[in-house]
């Protein structure tokens, strides 16, 4: 069994074994690599302390990035490879941070302290693979299962709960099939459910973002909710109205966000939107899809009105919404847009053959001049042509009629 590991990352691991430290590529790269996976990380464990590798890696690039934990960050080519000193961990009293963090000299030790057996191997070109916990034979038959003890695992980070979630809607084994997570670590994740409220908001999120986007996140969004792992997470509970037909929709997460809140107002969706820390561009999105998701869509005026609050893209986004919560004129609105927009019909006041200097020139003033260009713009999108001519006409008619 070989990795092939990118010669940089290669060097590191040479490096610190010509200084007399074992070293090893660990957790996901090494899960990745198995299943033929791209690599996001490549994470290096070693027997070396914080102080010996800054000796190792002297006149290189090599960043304290949380020396508390043995974790130092060498930057070499492309890569950021961290670097961890062996750990055994101490209890998590607060479900979070580790009290105190345990350095060992033994990799057993480190692989111990992992979550899931599929994460808890490691590998050095020439020891091969170290798999203590048969993380190989789960990750063939699609198993995430916990490392020892289940309980303590996720008592010592609630966060588990959601990495296991976010694994099972992920990962899929070299011959195509869906993880499934074992049934005592399931049980354990439920019977731990509640630590769930003692994570910062900003690390649910990031694990709930991940699952919601991943290819099996409706068969995994019905598992949390039936063992009410969901509702722990606060702000989502009763948003679980497109489980079941979120998998039909592109793999990003404000679409599919909207499709879990289709049953509450986009009002009330903002808000627990806030509370769960998104980013204020993908809370506008997904209200702009919950306030449209009724509105009548069938005139070619409200179709452009749509394309111009919303654009395109997003506007053939809410078709595909529409159509997957039984909206039977969806389709038929989505082709009369595209030909809409085929023909070239305007949609923005840039499109108009009239602009604001014209308007200025007519007479008009600051704020009248937005206005009036946007009245001008809904008769064109109502069918009037759109040429020069008729609209400085028309535009002459509003000023005499103010
Ligand atoms: N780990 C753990 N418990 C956690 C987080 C991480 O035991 N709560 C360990 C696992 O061995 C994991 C490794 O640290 O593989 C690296 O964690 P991280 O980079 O967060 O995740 P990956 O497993 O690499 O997965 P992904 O890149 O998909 O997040």
């Amino acid at each position: 069994m070989e990795i092939l590991l990118p010669k940089e990352i290669s060097a590191v691991i040479t490096a610190l074994e010509e200084y007399g430290a074992e070293a090893y590529v660990v957790g996901g790269c090494v899960r990745d690599s198995l299943l033929e996976r791209e690599i996001n990380d490549w994470d290096v464990t070693t027997s070396a302390s914080t102080e010996e590798m800054r000796r190792c890696f002297a006149g290189k690039k090599l960043i304290a990035t949380g020396e508390k934990h043995g974790t130092m960050t060498l930057l070499s080519g492309e890569y950021a490879v961290e670097i961890t000193t062996f750990r055994k961990d101490g209890s998590y009293s607060d479900g979070r941070h580790p009290d105190s963090v345990v350095f060992s000299d033994r990799l057993t030790d480190d692989l111990s302290r992992r979550d899931f057996t599929v994460n808890a191997m490691a590998y050095n070109p020439a020891r091969g693979l170290t798999d203590r916990f048969s993380g190989r034979e789960d990750l063939q038959n699609g198993i995430i299962r916990c490392v020892g003890d289940a309980q303590k695992r996720f008592n010592e980070d609630a966060l588990r709960i959601l990495r296991a979630f976010r694994f099972m809607s992920k990962l899929k084994n070299t011959e195509g099939k869906g993880f499934v997570i074992e049934d005592a670590t399931l049980a354990a994740m439920e019977s731990c459910k509640e630590r769930i409220s003692l994570l910062s908001v900003e690390r649910v999120t990031a694990e709930l973002a991940g699952i919601i986007t991943a290819e099996r996140a409706g068969e995994t969004l019905a598992l949390m909710k039936k063992t009410d792992i969901l509702s722990q997470i606060p702000s989502f509970e009763a948003c679980d109205a497109g489980i079941e037909r979120i998998d039909k929709l592109p793999k990003e997460l404000e679409t599919r966000t909207a499709a879990l809140f289709w049953s509450i107002s986009a009002e009330q969706a903002k808000e627990r939107l806030a509370a769960l820390k998104f980013k204020n561009s993908e809370i506008k999105r997904i209200a702009a899809f919950l306030e449209n998701g009724k509105t009548a869509l069938t005139s070619d005026i409200e179709l452009l009105e749509l394309t111009a609050k919303m654009g395109a893209e997003d506007a053939f986004r809410l078709f595909e919404l529409r159509r997957i919560f039984g909206d039977g004129c969806a389709e038929k609105s989505k082709q009369r847009l595209c030909r809409l927009l085929e023909e070239g019909r305007c949609f923005k006041t840039e499109q108009l053959a009239v602009n604001g200097k014209d308007m200025a020139e007519l007479g008009f003033e600051g704020r009248a001049i937005g206005t009036v260009l946007g009245s001008l713009l809904r008769e064109v999108m109502a069918g009037a042509e759109n040429s020069r001519e008729n609209l400085l006409q028309r535009a002459k008619q509003f000023k005499e009629e103010q």
